[in-house]
């Protein structure tokens, strides 16, 4: 398989590169071809994860091409990973980082849309993935919106942590936990339909709602205040669990959370890239559907929905989602 990774030479790629060549992403029997696409000031950085990629010896890693060419990084892509993107810097308003990427991400998608195979999977990580997976939908026209998807299941394994942490069973025993809405700090994480081994569960509210859910939800913003730098390893782990599991399923009896192109699910509004509750079979996510929803997770699902379509319509009066 053909793997296209963007902002291959940052810190998130550094995390990223070594597992997928090493079959975590997509199992041990699938040799896969690297395609590094970065700036070209980032270049030489990036031919030196390759040779370190090279001195691992992965017997599944076949060759990696390195190119600042969107065109040629995405040529017979199967799965891209799009990771580079522009960082909010100081004094920056929020009109000003959706500009610079969708300068990226509009591209980006044309070429997508020109190059690449036609299953291509694309899972967008740069920030703010679910709108900057939105442009680049809009500017590939042939690719099915369902196959651009955004980020969150960082956020579905942070909650994951956090519940396992205050219930005391294993990440393992949890299932059934939902990360709704946009990859900020309006997510809504919720345990209403989570089990544990299998069964539904007991849990102080107040814990929930002063505790699970802020520090889900505020946790890049605790890792950047920690590390200096915003989370990479376990952003890395992240997209190789989502591509992990849309390529190749998610388990019998439960379900993780993926932004996915909303249809109108839940009373997201159509087109907006959202985070669901979310099953694969056969290459595809599907949305689960039919679950209660109560008054307090209403409430918090249109919050995030919200930003969401503010984020839409900021980047629309951009004139971001009108393909060039
Ligand atoms: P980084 O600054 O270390 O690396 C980004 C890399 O992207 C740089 O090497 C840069 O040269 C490259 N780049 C920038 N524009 C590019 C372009 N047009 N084409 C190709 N490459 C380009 O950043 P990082 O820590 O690796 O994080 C990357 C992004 O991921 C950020 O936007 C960050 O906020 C986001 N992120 C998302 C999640 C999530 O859960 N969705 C989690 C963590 C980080
Ligand atoms: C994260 O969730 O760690 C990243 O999206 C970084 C951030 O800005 O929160």
């Amino acid at each position: 398989m053909i793997i296209t990774v963007t902002g291959a030479a940052g810190q998130i790629g550094y995390a990223l590169l070594f597992r997928i060549a090493s079959g975590a992403m997509l199992g041990p029997e699938v040799p896969v071809s690297l395609r590094l696409l970065e700036l070209p000031q980032a270049l030489e950085a990036a031919e030196g994860v390759a040779m370190e990629l090279d001195d691992c010896a992965f017997p599944l890693l076949r060759d990696i091409e390195i190119t600042d060419d969107a065109a040629a990084a995405f040529d017979g892509a199967n799965v891209a990973l799009l990771v580079g993107s522009r960082p909010r810097a100081a004094g920056m308003e929020r009109a000003d980082l959706l500009s610079a990427n969708g300068a990226i991400f509009a591209p980006q998608g044309r070429a997508i849309n020109d190059n690449a195979a036609d299953d291509v999977r694309v899972l967008v990580v740069g920030n703010p993935a679910n709108t900057n997976a939105l442009i680049a939908s809009a500017h590939a026209p042939d690719v099915p919106a369902e196959r651009f998807t955004a980020m969150t299941r960082l956020d579905h394994n942070r909650a994951l942590a956090q519940l396992s942490g205050a219930t005391g069973a294993p990440v393992s025993a949890i299932s059934r936990l939902t990360i709704w809405g946009n990859h900020s700090s309006t997510q809504y994480p919720d345990l209403s339909h989570a089990r544990i081994e299998g069964e539904p569960f007991e849990i102080d509210r107040g814990w929930v709602e002063q505790d699970f859910i802020p520090t889900v939800a505020t946790r890049g913003a605790a890792i950047i205040a920690a590390r200096g730098s915003s989370s990479a390893a376990s952003a890395a782990s992240a997209a190789v669990d989502h591509v992990h599991d849309w390529v190749l399923g998610t388990p019998v009896d439960d379900w993780t959370s993926a932004g996915v192109v909303s249809t109108g699910e839940y009373g997201v509004p159509a087109g907006l890239v959202s985070s669901f509750p979310v099953t694969s079979t056969g290459g595809r996510w599907t949305i689960v559907e039919g679950l209660e929803i109560d008054e307090f997770s209403r409430a918090r699902i249109d919050a995030s929905t919200a930003e969401l379509a503010e984020e839409r319509a900021a980047v629309e009066a951009l004139g971001l989602l009108a393909p060039a």
